[in-house]
């Protein structure tokens, strides 16, 4: 498993698979769910919106993770997940966790052979950057049958996460 850790904006990556830290509604908002579906143009949106109106009557809750195709992008699947958001209570670092983790598990449901993250629930939903980086740490540990998933991407924002994630995965 090739693990990169690197600054970068996400909606570039060239990655098989990138994810996208969403809001329950999966109809888009501002920080990195802005810029991919700005990139990825309104197929994206339609996609997400044919979830809501199919398979998530009601959202997707926090800590899960779902795919749809890409829009105009260069990665071929964004899968979806929804961080746990700290200004609505919303404080169990498990499910930061299994954001990443549900992503991964998507990543390989996929036969994807690469995956890229962002810094899931560490801008508007407030996470401590170490925390993230625990979290996404803590997940790569436990995905021990990774399947066709040889390479995992965190394409960071900032240099503050930068070295977080350095840091918990040095
Ligand atoms: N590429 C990579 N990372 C990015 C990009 C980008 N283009 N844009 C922002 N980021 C970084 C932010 O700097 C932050 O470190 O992604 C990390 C996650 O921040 P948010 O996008 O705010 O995500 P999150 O904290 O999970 O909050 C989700 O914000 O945008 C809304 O609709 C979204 O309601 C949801 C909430």
């Amino acid at each position: 498993m090739q693990i990169k850790i690197e600054l970068g904006d996400i909606t570039r990556s060239r990655t098989d698979a990138i994810v996208n830290a969403a809001n329950s509604t999966l109809l888009g908002g501002g920080g990195v769910d802005g810029a991919i579906h700005r990139a990825a143009g309104p197929e994206l949106l339609a996609e997400c919106l044919h979830l809501r109106q199919t398979s998530l009557p009601d959202g997707l809750p926090p800590g899960q993770a779902v795919a749809t195709g890409a829009g105009n992008l260069p990665c071929r699947w964004v899968i979806h997940t929804v961080g746990p958001n700290r200004y609505a209570g919303q404080r169990d670092p498990a499910v930061l966790e299994s954001c990443f983790a549900e992503s991964l598990r998507v990543a390989k449901e996929l036969d994807a052979k690469s995956v890229a993250f962002p810094a899931i629930g560490g801008g508007v939903y407030g996470w401590s950057a170490d925390a993230v980086a625990k979290a996404a740490a803590s997940a790569v540990a436990a995905f021990t049958d990774p399947g066709s998933v040889a390479e995992i991407d965190f394409v960071l924002f900032n240099e503050r996460m930068l070295e977080a994630f350095q840091r918990a995965f040095g």
